[in-house]
């Protein structure tokens, strides 16, 4: 029988996480602090553990990671790497698609790559609780997975309108015992304004995490710190354990070369675990191409600016160098909730300013067909983020027939839909539409970006 899956066993795992950051053609430039000066790592200690912040500023190329949390990601770890025979097959195409499989975990998605070592260091800080926001629930419950296994409480500010959509994903956080609220909530000052300010507001992960840093810099114990699920370098360096095991496993499927890697982007990480220890080989010559997805209603790396810019709306994070839509975006209320954040991780900006990464951005109902189309070739449903990176692997399948090149497409596969079904029923009943971000909306939301410093000339 022919192999459609390459596993790995516990002990093949990488013992090591790869940092992108030591091998960049040119650094990145830092963060900036309240007062427009380069950010000290020190700065960031009431929000962020020490050691967490020590491998956010580092530059070394590996970073080991730790026995115990080898042994967690032992429950699900290594994820297998699947060939898409069927849908090979379905789209005609010389093309060898190959998908990661990050949806075969308690939680459902990559999120645990990173929500397990983020609440480990910051066990071994001494950290008692953690504090978070959540979009579509998917990093919510991988953080409250990651404390249930640790002991450890967690407080989880959920996107309302994700909240009110996604009942069980609050069920399934309420089940490993952390407590999830909707956000904006009257629990803390920036909530309070939000809700007053905006009585009907949505939501939106930019007001989240205003709310989760805020209750975390306010517990005068010092016990409590905030965690973030993408965005920041030290999430990108976790979740490369994906692309790094992927990398040995097409060496097991014979594959000495890999043509196109693509990843859907909300923050980034996700696309940054899969692609980031293959961008090595694209700084050392390699002809391939790096394709980071987004939608067109929430276009990022695709249209916006690149600027210094707040991660949050209540402007309490420091200033990150960044594509970003301006820090009071509105999303619109497109399905795929956890691709709807205003900014891009730095590392991933700074890999498009070098033209390392060619982004690109993908209407809704072409991602919710490209869904449909794996769903029913290769089995798994999977959720309307993911659609996104499927997509832009199918068009690049049937680039490859028409030109009749036998490429090698790797995907990764971010997160089953299980949870994520009403979205479905909404396009089989013809009621989702396309929403490219109006020109108007667009300007409006950036203006916000005029006011704050200038990054520096590519
Ligand atoms: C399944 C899935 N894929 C992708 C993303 C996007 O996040 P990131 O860009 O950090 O991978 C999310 C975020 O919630 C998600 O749940």
């Amino acid at each position: 029988m022919e192999t459609t899956k390459f596993v790995l066993t516990e002990n093949e795992m990488p013992r090591q996480w790869y940092n992108l950051n030591a091998d960049f053609p040119k650094p990145m430039l830092p963060p900036l602090g309240p007062d427009g000066k380069p950010l000290a790592p020190e700065q960031l200690a009431p929000v962020f553990p020490m050691n967490l912040i020590e491998q956010e500023v580092s530059t070394d190329r590996w970073i080991d990671i730790p026995e115990e949390v080898l042994r967690m990601y032992a429950i699900y770890r290594p994820s297998p790497l699947h060939r898409a025979r069927a849908l090979e097959q379905a789209l005609g195409t010389p093309a060898r698609i190959y998908y990661k499989n990050e949806s075969v975990n308690p939680a459902g998605s990559h999120k645990p790559n990173t929500a397990i070592p983020q609440a480990y260091f910051n066990k071994v800080f001494g950290i008692k609780k953690i504090t978070t926001e959540t979009g579509a629930g998917q990093w919510g419950c991988a953080l409250a997975l990651a404390c249930s296994l640790l002991k450890m409480e967690c407080k989880v500010y959920m996107v309302r309108i994700s909240f009110e959509q996604k009942p069980f994903r609050r069920l399934m956080m309420e089940t490993w015992g952390a407590k999830c609220i909707p956000s904006p909530s009257p629990e803390t000052n920036s909530g309070r304004k939000f809700l007053s300010d905006f009585p009907d507001a949505p939501g939106s992960l930019g007001m989240a995490i205003s709310e989760a840093v805020e209750e975390a810099v306010s517990d005068s114990t010092g016990k409590t710190r905030y965690s973030l699920g993408s965005v920041l370098n030290h999430v990108m360096l976790h979740q490369t354990i994906i692309g790094l095991e992927a990398k040995k496993q097409l060496a097991l499927a014979g594959e000495k070369k890999v043509d196109r890697i693509i990843g859907c982007v909300g923050g980034g990480s996700n696309f940054a675990g899969i692609s980031f220890p293959f961008a090595l080989d694209l700084i050392n010559g390699a002809d391939m191409e790096i394709i980071p997805v987004e939608p067109s209603s929430c276009p990022t790396m695709t249209r916006s600016p690149f600027s210094y810019d707040f991660g949050d709306t209540a402007e309490m994070t420091p200033l990150l160098p960044m594509h970003s839509l301006g820090h009071m975006f509105m999303p619109p209320p497109i399905h795929a909730g956890g691709l709807r954040y205003h900014g891009v991780s730095p590392m991933i900006s700074h890999g498009i300013n070098l033209g390392l990464f060619k982004p690109r951005s993908y209407d809704q109902l072409d991602c919710y067909e490209a869904a449909v189309q794996f769903a029913r070739t290769e089995g798994i449903i999977p959720a309307p983020e993911t659609s996104h990176a499927i997509a832009g692997a199918i068009d690049e399948a049937r680039k490859a027939k028409e030109e009749g090149k036998e490429r090698v497409i790797l995907f990764n596969f971010s997160g089953h839909g299980l949870m994520d079904l009403r979205g479905y029923d909404l396009y089989f009943r013809g009621e989702l539409v396309n929403y490219p971000l109006p020109e108007e909306e667009f300007k409006k939301s950036i203006a916000v970006l005029n006011k704050l410093p200038k990054p520096a000339k590519y």
